[in-house]
Parts: structure tokens; sequence; C-alpha cells
């Protein structure tokens, strides 16, 4: 841009925040941004906090199991600061961790170097960098639903407008209906985000369906970020991951995958993530992370390096225990009458419809005050989340029996006609 381009702009800008700050002089409250102020906050959020200080509550309502971290990626966190590994790293990741993560990737995936990895602050933190890198003040996103609030709110925070294609909910569970996905996906559009296995449905996107809206976004040039932290919850008998845009798309298209390893390897508290993109996006990606967070924790890369390279048994068991805990709570919430209730194919929630959910919200908090059962409101993952709540299962059956037992108690003394 020629220097009296900028200076213009800069202008504009100055005229617009002169404005904005001739209103606050005026005697207005000193607020956030319109767009911030905006943002839905988490409704999770709500219900977890009526429930501090609520004795012996049962907590399902966080995504996250209730075990530690496995001990031997402890033991690598504290070699780590052990040898004094507490300095600024590379924007990117420590080359250990992105050689670990392109190996790791290559075999679920297909061939993917180490410039094509971004080691990222968590899941969360890689989809804030994802958006920030191709969508920004105007563009519209497109977001299949019902979703974790923070893909739909991050946009937002970015100045885009977010429109919501909803997940169907029928006898064979959530399913897409692949024709409005495609009649959303409009030459206009400049992103669009897709979690699968999806939180909180457990809906699982097919191969033929993954295909198809990558025939599409390649057509019209949108942007396709891929929320995979669940990759490896998967329950088909088909594979040990679940179907991947990584599997499908080249390594120089406009696809980008955010990973986390809060799931897999139970690390949610450690705050560590990766992206997989376009090496030709790196150097931006790492200005991007500089001006966000400059880099993840040295000592807690090299905790990822062990969960990477040696945390193959430890995932495998963690599935299978998932597995079991899914198909327990099933069997037994199919047990209360009222209750409609499927087994997903991927996560650790299950998303049901429970009798009095249609204000959601309103419900989830009766159980905890009243029963001590803690649930998230279907309504926290958008409007078309009404009607249902969510469960996590990572846990074991004790936990599930007790959780399972308060809620037939509390149905039972709240029959809804
Ligand atoms: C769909 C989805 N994406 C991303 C994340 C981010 O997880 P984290 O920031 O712990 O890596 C979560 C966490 O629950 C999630 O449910």
């Amino acid at each position: 841009m020629s220097e009296s381009g900028g200076a213009v702009i800069s202008e504009l800008g100055a005229l617009t925040s002169a404005a904005a700050n001739a209103q606050e002089a005026g005697g207005r409250a000193p607020n956030a941004r319109d767009a911030v102020r905006a943002l839905r906050p988490s409704q999770i959020r709500e219900v977890a906090n009526a429930g501090f200080g609520v004795p012996d509550v049962l907590p399902f309502w966080f995504g996250e199991s209730d075990q530690v971290t496995p001990q031997f990626i402890r033991d690598a966190a504290s070699r780590a600061l052990a040898d004094g590994a507490t300095f600024y790293t590379h924007n990117l990741g420590i080359a250990a961790l992105r050689e670990a993560l392109a190996d790791y990737v290559g075999k679920l995936h297909g061939a993917t170097r180490p410039a094509e990895i971004a080691v990222t602050s968590a899941g969360v933190n890689a989809l804030m960098l994802a958006t920030q890198l191709v969508a920004g003040a105007g563009d519209r996103v497109v977001a299949v639903t019902p979703l974790w609030p923070n893909l739909v709110e991050i946009p937002k925070i970015l100045g885009a407008t977010v429109e919501t294609v909803t997940l169907t909910y029928g006898p064979d569970g959530w399913t897409l209906d692949l024709e409005r996905l495609l009649a959303a996906l409009t030459p206009g559009t400049r992103m669009l985000m897709i979690n699968s296995p999806n939180n909180p449905t457990g809906w699982v996107m097919t191969r033929e369906q993954q295909q198809a809206v990558l025939d599409r976004c390649r057509q019209l040039g949108i942007w396709l970020v891929a929320d995979e932290v669940y990759e490896r919850l998967y329950y088909g008998d088909d594979a040990a991951v679940a179907p991947s845009f990584l599997d499908l798309a080249t390594r120089d298209e406009r696809v980008i995958a955010v990973n986390s390893f809060s799931k897999a390897w139970l690390m949610t508290g450690w705050r560590l993530g990766w992206i997989v993109a376009p090496e030709r996006l790196m150097e931006d990606l790492g200005k991007l992370v500089e001006y966000n967070t400059s880099c993840a924790p040295s000592f807690v890369q090299m905790a990822g390096v062990a969960a990477v390279k040696d945390g193959g048994q430890f995932t495998q068991e963690l599935v299978a225990g998932l597995r079991a805990s899914r198909d327990y709570l099933v069997a037994a919430l199919q047990r209360i009458p009222g209750i409609d209730v499927r087994a997903p194919a991927g996560s650790m929630y299950l998303f049901f419809r429970l009798p009095g959910a249609d204000r959601s919200l309103e419900l989830c908090k009766a159980l905890v005050r009243e029963s001590a059962l803690g649930l998230a409101p279907g309504s926290a993952f958008g409007p078309e989340g009404e009607g249902f709540v969510r469960w996590c299962y990572a846990c074991d059956t004790a936990r599930l029996d007790a959780g399972v037992a308060r809620l037939r108690a509390f149905m039972e003394a709240h029959p809804v006609s």
C-alpha cells in the first residue's frame, strides 16, 4: 500500500475512534467493543457457577476426564523443568515436537512435514489463530451446529458473521443434511468450520460427506477449518481414528486442521495443541502466534513429545474405556421412561432429549441445585440444542450410576405432563 493510502486509512481510523471516544466522553460507561459485548457468555459456566458450593456435586458438565494426565507425560515435564526448559521457544514450536507431530499425523493421515505443523497453546488458541489467519471483519463464515460455542464466537470477535447449518436429530441420532450444507456454501463464503467428531452431539462426518464438502470448498475457494480434536475418540469399527479432511486434502490447499493434546492424552490443563496447514501460511501464522502468546511453554512442549511418541497404547486403552462408559450410560438412560438417547460414533458426550429440557438452562440449574447433578444445557450449543442436555461420560461406572440415580429421582419428583 502507498504511504498516502496508509495515511488516509489511519486518518479514517482516527476519525472513527474519535467518534467512539466522543460518545464515551458523553457520559457512557467504559465498555468493551460492541462485538465483544455481544458475545454469548458460556451457559455451561453459568450452570457450573450455580453448582459451586453444592456439597457432593457430580460434575458431568465439562469436557474432561476425571483422571489425571498419565504419569509418563508428567515425568517428561518434570524432567524438562529440572533440565531448565523455562525459556521462550520458536513461535511455531520446538523442532522435536514439530517432528514428532509430523510423524504422528503422517501415520494417521498421510505424509506431513514438520514445516506444515505449528504448535499452539491448546485447541482453542489454534482455533483463534486459524480464524485470524483467514477471516476478518465482514466475512461470512459457515458452521455446522449444535457446536461447542467457541467455534461460533471466535469469528464474531474478529467481526465476521456466522451462519449455521443445523444437524438434524432422528431415529439414527444426529445426521447432516449434506445438500443443505452445500447450498449454504455460497460464492461469498470465506470460511467453513466443521467439528467432527462433534461436541456436543458425537456426530461423525462420513468420508463421502467430507469429499463432497471439500470439492465444494475447492470449487469456490472457501477456507476449511477442521476442528479434529476428538479424532481419536472414535468408536467406529473401521479405524482407530475418525475420517479426517487431512486424509483427502493435499497439504498445500485451503485446509487448516486444528488439534489438541487435551482429549487423547488427558492434558486439558496443560494448554497444548497444534495446527496442520500449508507451509506457505507458516510465516504469517508465526507472526500471529508472536502477537497472541509468543509460544507454548517449553517444558509443556517437551511433555507433548512424550505423549505423541509413547502415548499410543494409552490412547487405545482410554478409548476402549470410553466406549464401555458410553454403552453403559446409554443403556442406563434408556431404562428411564421419557429419555431419548442414542450412542454416538465419536467424542465423549451423550447429547440427549430429556423431558423438561425445552428450557434446558433452567432445568440444568434446578438439577444441580436440587439433586447435585451437573449436566450442560443443550442451549449452550446454540438455539438448536434446546430440548437436549449434554453428559460427559469420561469417568468410572460407579459415578455414572450415581448420576443416573439422581436423574431418575429428580424426574420422578418433577413429572412433565
Ligand atoms: C470441539 C472442541 N474444539 C476444541 C476444543 C479445545 O480444547 P483445548 O483448548 O483444551 O485444546 C474443545 C474443548 O472442549 C472442543 O470441545
